[in-house]
């Protein structure tokens, strides 16, 4: 059977990441590609529910260990109900964010040991990965101001510029250790050129 291919993209807060996956969606679906658009923390019932209880700033008291374990539950519930049967269909599943944001937010950003997070990614994706990652990258206080700009203020936006600045510094280290899979893009650029980069990069891939 021919497998589909999974992508997801990545990056800080404000980096328009979520306008580029639906425009890069709705570019695919014209082109007549079977497409899916998802995200995590969400895209299934649970995982929704799931993202209500981790971005509430009303929850405030939850230890990072609770924080990471949430996170892998939305991702089991997505790869089972939504990814790995779209994938094995044959189509291209685009995800707002995957395990990348967990490695960035969690180790980078709350200190959560690595050899735990590669621990339960063995045990919740088996070790699954995108076939390509498009990281957004864009400097922090300019991602912070667009996301505030639009009043978005969940909990971990909600977090002290050094927790934001570790978090892009471990999509960078990320980038630099797997340069094949991640492709940094410039963030700062305008919507149409970070479009433009996104499709080159994409395009080989879905058609091949
Ligand atoms: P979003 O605002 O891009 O939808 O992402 C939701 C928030 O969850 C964002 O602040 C990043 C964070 N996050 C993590 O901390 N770890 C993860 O594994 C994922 C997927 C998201």
């Amino acid at each position: 059977m021919k497998k589909g291919v999974f992508l997801s993209f990545e990056g800080i807060e404000g980096t328009g990441k979520s306008t580029q996956a639906r425009l890069l969606f709705e570019l695919l679906r014209e082109k007549g590609f079977d497409a899916v658009l998802t995200e995590e923390p969400g895209g299934t019932k649970i995982g929704r529910k799931i993202r209500e209880i981790l971005l509430s700033p009303d929850h405030q008291e939850m230890t990072p260990l609770t924080e990471l374990l949430l996170y892998f539950a939305s991702r089991t519930q997505h790869l089972a109900q939504v990814i790995i049967p779209a994938v094995n269909r044959g189509a291209v599943v685009i995800t707002d964010r995957f395990t990348d944001s967990t490695i960035a937010y969690q180790c980078y950003g709350r200190g959560i040991a690595l050899h735990l997070l590669h621990s339960l990614d063995n045990i919740a994706t088996e070790g699954m990965q995108p076939d390509i990652t498009l990281l957004l990258d864009l400097d922090v206080e300019t991602g912070l101001s667009r996301n505030r700009g639009i009043n978005k203020t969940d909990r971990l936006e909600l977090e002290d510029i050094g927790f934001h600045k570790r978090v892009r510094n471990g999509f960078l280290e990320l980038a630099a250790q797997q340069p094949e899979r991640i492709k940094l893009i410039d963030a700062s650029l305008e919507k149409e050129e970070v479009r433009k980069r996104v499709l080159d990069l994409v395009l080989d891939i879905v058609s091949s």
